[in-house]
């Protein structure tokens, strides 16, 4: 007899055959990912309700030569779970960098990205599984099918409407000299506009620290005492509304334009979705075109019906004149420690500037946002094109505006250090006549000697309107600069 009975025998014999198939059954399991033509055994026929893929359309597609695990790539083994994740246009980013990188830049690809669950992602105009160039009639967004493809969201369109190009590139001519021009024109104007008043600022930020450290510049603190009138009721009432509606299209426009910022879906949130931020933003574009024309309107009133006539080019006027020119050169000499700082009269140069600057703001944004908020309607008149071009004129008119407001127009009239932190003059609608004296001496002189000054002085404001100001003028401020931070920020 040997080591071993019979029985002991077999019993080897099977753990060795269980080894061996355990061994070739992970063999098996661990075998190479799955093919396309695994994947297409169901999804070509449809066996057990398996939806469809036209296996010829796929190989035919630019896509044929990959497995479909290179996007479905939470697919590991077969049979699969009923329900997959679904393919993102964050897959299609890996390869096709660039048109995410121009689907991001439109509105479908931003209200995507903020959750809006009826945007389109790539699958919505291209069949992933049939991937053609558009210029293959086959394909879905080739011309013939393009209308029907947008078709599917935006109905009654007109053909028009496919003259959008969904994948903009605003850098390069060959795809719309039109889109690019509009470009150019906007960055030229924001590099204009940026340029001069960063240069203003900076060089007047130094000179008031050295004026203050001279002891030439006193910060113009005063309370009490006699006051000059200097805004009425009409303005600052407007002025408040443009405050409001502004910080309000701010808000609910800078998340759409910055949507993979880490605070955008947090802004949306907070406004409740992106369909309601964008209900707020129209409510409160519609109050923009209010304003406007109530402002028309009380200027008209003021010289039809009460009959106040004024020299266009006067000192009380707000049309920019020679005398503009020639501050903006005293201004800079003084800067340079050259001269002494001009004399100002009733409106300064940079406040001329605010003024028109509502008006050019109000129609460039306006206009193309309108155009935006109904491209359907708008696309029976004007080419899809026109549509884009507004996209690039609205948001880059949009980064001006409140690059402007919330830089150059807060230090000229909040945060340089002679009125810092905030001057209550626009909400109060008065200014102390001491300050009055110092800050416009020519529109003090022209009153004094126009007899004038006596029916210009009122009391000061109440504590509480100043206390009301104060608190309101330095929320608004801070709101701005905190969004200006967040912009620069999202980069
Ligand atoms: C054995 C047949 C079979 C094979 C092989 C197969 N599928 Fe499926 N697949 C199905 C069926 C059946 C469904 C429908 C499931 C349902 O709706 O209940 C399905 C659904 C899907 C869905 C939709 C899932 C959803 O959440 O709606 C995707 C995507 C998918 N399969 C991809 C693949 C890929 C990729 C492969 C290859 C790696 C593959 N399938 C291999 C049978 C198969
Ligand atoms: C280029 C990426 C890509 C490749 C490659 C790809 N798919 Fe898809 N597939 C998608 C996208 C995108 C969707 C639609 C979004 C979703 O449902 O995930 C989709 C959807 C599907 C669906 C669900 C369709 C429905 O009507 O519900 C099936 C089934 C499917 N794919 C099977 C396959 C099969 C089989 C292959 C390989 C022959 C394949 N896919 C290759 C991107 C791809
Ligand atoms: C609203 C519909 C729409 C959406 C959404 C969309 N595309 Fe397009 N795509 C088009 C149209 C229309 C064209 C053809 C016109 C063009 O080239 O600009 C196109 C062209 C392309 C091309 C071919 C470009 C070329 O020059 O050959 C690729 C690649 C592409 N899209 C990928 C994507 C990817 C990836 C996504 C998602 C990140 C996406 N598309 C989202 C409509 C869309
Ligand atoms: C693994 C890389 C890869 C992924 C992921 C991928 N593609 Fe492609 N795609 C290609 C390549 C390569 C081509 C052929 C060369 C080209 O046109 O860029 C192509 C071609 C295309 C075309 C035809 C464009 C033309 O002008 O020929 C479209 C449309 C397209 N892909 C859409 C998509 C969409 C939508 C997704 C996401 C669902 C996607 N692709 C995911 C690599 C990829
Ligand atoms: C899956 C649905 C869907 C498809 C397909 C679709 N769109 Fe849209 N489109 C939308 C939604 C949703 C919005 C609004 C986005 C928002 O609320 O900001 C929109 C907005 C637009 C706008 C306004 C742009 C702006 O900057 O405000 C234009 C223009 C437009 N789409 C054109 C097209 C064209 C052209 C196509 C076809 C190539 C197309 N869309 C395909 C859903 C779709």
């Amino acid at each position: 007899m040997g080591a071993y009975g019979t029985d002991e025998k077999i019993r080897w014999l099977g753990a060795c055959l269980l080894v061996l198939c355990l061994w070739g059954a992970s063999r098996a399991t661990a075998a190479s990912p799955p093919s396309a033509a695994e994947c297409l055994g169901c999804h070509a026929s449809g066996v057990m309700g398996a939806p469809r893929v036209d296996a010829a359309g796929y190989a035919h597609g630019r896509h044929g030569a990959f497995s479909c695990i290179t996007c479905h790539a939470s697919i590991t083994s077969i049979p699969h779970p009923a329900q997959v994740a679904p393919v993102t246009a964050k897959t299609c980013a890996g390869c096709h960098a660039a048109a995410y990188q121009s689907y991001l830049s439109t509105a479908h690809g931003q209200a995507a990205a903020l959750g809006l669950a009826d945007a389109p992602t790539c699958a919505s105009c291209h069949d992933p599984h049939l991937a053609l160039p558009p210029t293959d009639p086959a394909s879905r967004v080739s011309p013939a099918h393009r209308l029907a493809t947008c078709g599917g969201c935006h109905t009654g369109a007109d053909p028009k409407l496919a003259g959008y190009d969904p994948h903009p590139q605003p850098d390069d001519p060959a795809k719309s000299a039109l889109v690019t021009w509009a470009h150019y024109f906007m960055v030229a104007l924001l590099a204009g506009v940026f340029g001069f008043f960063g240069l203003h600022t900076l060089l007047w930020l130094q000179r008031s620290f050295v004026g203050r450290a001279r002891g030439e510049l006193a910060p113009l603190r005063h309370f009490g005492g006699p006051h000059i009138q200097r805004f009425s009721v009409a303005d600052r009432l407007t002025h408040l509304t443009v405050i409001l509606s502004f910080m309000l299209l701010a808000l609910t426009g800078l998340p759409l334009m910055h949507p993979t910022a880490a605070w955008a879906p947090a802004l949306t949130h907070f406004f409740g979705g992106v369909h309601e931020m964008q209900l707020i933003h129209l409510v409160n574009a519609a109050i923009t075109f209010g304003y406007f024309f109530f402002h028309l309107c009380y200027l008209g009133y003021r010289v039809l019906v009460k009959k106040q006539r004024y020299r266009l080019f006067g000192e009380d006027s707000l049309i920019p004149n020679w005398t503009d020119i020639k501050d903006i050169g005293r201004n800079f000499l003084w800067f340079l420690y050259l001269a002494p700082p001009p004399k100002m009269g009733r409106w300064t140069y940079w406040e001329k500037f605010d003024y028109w600057a509502v008006f050019w703001g109000v129609a460039i944004i306006g206009a193309s946002g309108l155009l935006l908020a109904a491209p359907v309607f708008f696309t029976r008149f004007i080419p899809g094109i026109w549509l884009n071009v507004s996209f690039v004129v609205h948001s880059e008119e949009a980064l001006l505006a409140t690059g402007f407001i919330f830089i150059f127009h807060f230090f000229h009239n909040h945060l340089r250090p002679q009125n810092f932190p905030i001057d209550v003059a626009i909400f109060t609608g008065r200014v102390p006549l001491e300050r009055f004296k110092e800050e416009r001496p020519l529109h003090y002189e022209r009153l004094v000697s126009e007899g004038r000054l006596e029916q210009s002085i009122v009391p000061p404001p109440s504590t509480l309107m100043t206390v009301i100001s104060v608190i309101f003028g330095a929320a608004v401020v801070v709101t701005g600069v905190v969004l200006i931070a967040l912009v620069i920020f999202a980069g």
